[in-house]
């Protein structure tokens, strides 16, 4: 088993809304989606925490489903805070278990694994959120543990990256309530998200966690208690691939991508 964990391609139709995004995003995005679909053996399902688009609108969409055509396994996607839940919930309609309420949260096995996907989007702003009723929907899905692997998409990562500015923005609300339930989840969990740009591990609540960097541009690292929000780095992008080989046996590659 073998799945790709991608983030934060910021694709846009017309002109991006992000002043450091790389004009040349979709063309980036089209190499990566190519590097994907060629990759022997065969990725099974591809993981996509958010940003998908760097304005959301319905051409932003139209243009990430073209991009994303090549790629023939599950690809399973979250919103970040650059992406609009009406275009998103719309091009993907039929493809994910969207619930009834406002935020685009899902759960759904892929080859064995289940994803709880989860919209910490609070909009009009760009740090993230989780709201009571989202916590109750994931309480009542960790509260049913499972042997197989437990996967858990999000944008705004709840774990630390140690870059204070970054930290300001990601997960807030509901922070505390997400770790104690992660804290008492009595089975193997894995959580990964995007956001920062910038890849990095962790071990937080006991759990693996990781973010997935971006293509469009990445921060360079600044660990300075305080300090202000990292410019841009050259650091070349890479992506990131996980072979499964149960709920306790993982092995995680980078692999980098000539953009
Ligand atoms: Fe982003």
């Amino acid at each position: 088993m073998l799945i790709a964990h991608i983030s934060d391609f910021h694709v846009f139709a017309d002109r991006p809304e992000t002043s450091l995004v790389r004009l040349d995003a979709a063309h980036v995005a089209r190499k990566i989606v190519a590097d994907l679909a060629a990759f022997i053996p065969a990725i099974d399902a591809v993981m996509f925490t958010g940003d998908l688009t760097d304005g959301g609108s319905a051409d932003d969409y139209a243009l990430l489903r073209d991009i994303l055509a090549p790629l023939k396994m599950p690809v399973l996607v979250v919103p970040g805070n650059h992406d609009r839940r009406a275009g998103l919930r719309a091009a993907f309609a039929t493809d994910f278990p969207f619930g009834a309420g406002p935020t685009l949260d899902y759960e759904k096995w892929v080859r064995g694994i289940r994803v709880l996907a989860l919209d910490t989007v609070k909009e009009g702003h760009v740090e993230g959120a989780l709201t009571d009723p989202q916590l109750d929907w994931l309480a009542a899905r960790l509260g049913r543990p499972v042997p197989e692997l437990t996967l858990i998409l999000m944008h705004h990562p709840a774990f630390p990256s140690c870059v204070d500015s970054l930290d300001a923005m990601a997960l807030r609300a509901g922070r505390k309530e997400f770790g104690a339930l992660i804290a008492g989840y009595d089975g193997p969990l894995r959580i990964l998200a995007g956001h920062i740009h910038r890849p990095f591990q962790a071990l937080w609540q006991g759990k693996f966690c990781a973010t997935g960097g971006s293509p469009v541009f990445q921060h360079e690292l600044q660990l300075v208690p305080g300090a202000d929000e990292p410019g841009a780095t050259k650091e070349p992008y890479r992506y990131f691939l996980h072979k499964i080989d149960g709920p306790g046996a993982v092995t995680i590659h980078s692999r980098y991508v000539e953009l």
